[in-house]
């Protein structure tokens, strides 16, 4: 393991997401020697804390996941520093600017930099703009990592990416899709490109369809302000369900290079068939949860900072189809929702009868399952072959898989290495968000009616009927 050097300013360095994933992940690749003597961590939020406090924050958090000696945790929390910052205040962030410069000097880091927005989004553009007005960039890298929501449609989207690539070139942005750090995710295209029989078979003539479920079994706990914002086709198929097709039917699964593999991601993409309004009501299913079987859960409705009459949904099903030579007229079913029976990630591939002249078995289906939550443990990384008696597909045997990397830890290495293949690119966001719009405008100009789903439950009915008119079923229900 080489080490690797830099300054993280952590701008949201008191919030959940900071201390549930970020700290965590530091933690990892400082145990693993990613990280170790030269890099340090600066938090910013706006409330006053001092350096020992925030070092504290950062331990307990810690404590939560991992069960090492304390004084570990004390070495590690070393590298951690606490600036109060109002992010539209220059002077803050000339402040800030001085503090990485001397812990440079310090820690010796080599004069690199990651800025993570880990704030609200509405923040991300001004933040981005002062440090490059303030000056705060310097000779070694400047790496701009964004969380999601990248905007909320196409037009937010768009003025979010303007005002942040006045400050970085698109070659220093880094915008986080966390299913990209999952390893099944990243595997997919290996797993393609090691498997030639598979991978001939990837393509309308042999695919009946490809299904993709991301279950589940939570409702929105504490995040009702947010998700009201949301709902779950901004939330989850926008980004991470689109993502993930694009591992599975992009062209050249074995190209390593990290601007052909974004060509590709893009092309797919671009030919995403658009929606009429009214195919938007034939294609697309919507539902949002009541209180369950019992009647102990809450209803979305009932839910902290949501609306009694909201509209939101907290379930979609829909059908997906591509214009281009190789996935014209195979469907792409897509599935997502919270309060679901189960926490399950995965993506079964149907294939038709024509596959027994390559050698498989008609109508296998193969199953990519990127990751389980069953009971307390997680299984990741798994393939099955429904009904296929036989294993015409493995895991290329040159790769290594490690089962323990979290998606962010893998994000970050990657981010700390320049690696931009697992982040997603503006225009991949452009035609993603232009054909989620699509169905929200349909779907707002109508009154839906909710709650239409029993928590615990895979959804309204409409959802089964979706594949039914097709002549499928889903795989996974
Ligand atoms: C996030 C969504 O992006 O992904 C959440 O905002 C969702 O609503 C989460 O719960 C699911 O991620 P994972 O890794 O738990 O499957």
């Amino acid at each position: 393991v080489k080490e690797k050097s830099a300054i993280f300013i952590i701008f949201g360095g008191s919030g959940d997401l900071a201390h549930r994933k970020l700290y965590p992940s530091l933690f990892r690749l400082y145990k693993s020697g990613f990280l170790k003597d030269h890099f340090a961590v600066i938090g910013t939020a706006r409330r006053p804390w001092s350096d020992d406090y925030f070092r504290e924050t950062v331990i307990t958090s810690l404590k939560d996941y991992f069960d090492d000696d304390e004084d570990v945790m004390k070495e590690f929390a070393k590298h951690f520093y606490y600036q109060s910052h109002d992010v539209n205040d220059s002077e803050h962030y000339i402040a800030l600017k001085n503090l990485a410069a001397k812990l440079d000097d310090q820690f010796d880091c080599g004069h690199n930099r990651v800025y993570y927005m880990a704030i609200a989004p509405r923040f991300f553009g001004t933040v981005a703009e002062h440090i490059n007005s303030e000056g705060l960039k310097t000779s070694g890298y400047n790496r701009l990592v964004i969380e999601k929501p990248f905007g909320r449609d196409l037009d937010s989207a768009c003025e979010l990416n303007g005002n942040i690539s006045k400050a970085f070139p698109e070659d220093d942005i880094y915008r986080i899709d966390h299913y990209l750090g999952k390893e099944m995710v990243q595997d997919i295209p290996h797993i393609r490109a090691n498997n030639p029989t598979f991978e001939k078979a990837m393509n309308n003539k042999y695919v009946s369809n490809i299904q993709v479920t991301l279950a589940e079994s939570l409702g929105v706990e504490d995040r009702g302000g947010y998700y009201e914002t949301a709902g779950v086709l901004r939330d989850m198929v926008q980004n991470h369900i689109m993502q993930i097709i694009g591992a599975v039917a992009s062209d050249e699964p074995d190209a390593t290079d990290a601007k052909v593999i974004h060509q590709h991601k893009c092309d797919l993409f671009g030919s995403l068939k658009e929606l009429t309004p009214e195919q938007v009501d034939k294609s697309f299913v919507r539902g949002q949860y009541d209180t369950d079987k019992l009647g102990e859960k809450k209803s979305y409705r009932e839910e902290d900072k949501v609306a009694s009459d909201s509209e939101i949904e907290t379930f979609t099903a829909g059908k997906i189809e591509f214009e281009s030579k190789r996935w014209s007229g195979v469907p792409f079913y897509v599935r997502s929702g919270k309060r679901l029976p189960d926490k399950q990630s995965r993506v079964d591939i149907v294939f038709n009868d024509k596959v027994a002249d390559l050698g498989i078995r008609a109508n296998t289906v193969v199953t990519l399952l990127i990751e389980q939550i069953d009971g307390q443990s997680i299984l990741i990384n798994g393939i099955n072959y429904k009904d296929s008696g036989q294993d015409f597909i493995k895991f290329p045997e040159e790769a290594e898989f490690n089962h323990a990397r979290e998606a962010y830890e893998s994000l970050i290495i990657d981010i700390l290495s320049g690696n931009r293949v697992h982040f997603t690119l503006w225009d991949e966001l452009r035609s993603t968000w232009k054909y989620i719009d699509t169905i929200r405008e349909r779907w707002d100009s109508q009154t839906p009616e909710f709650p239409n789903y029993i928590s615990g439950t895979m959804g309204p009915d409409a959802a089964e009927m979706l594949l039914e008119r097709d002549g499928n079923t889903w795989i996974w229900d």
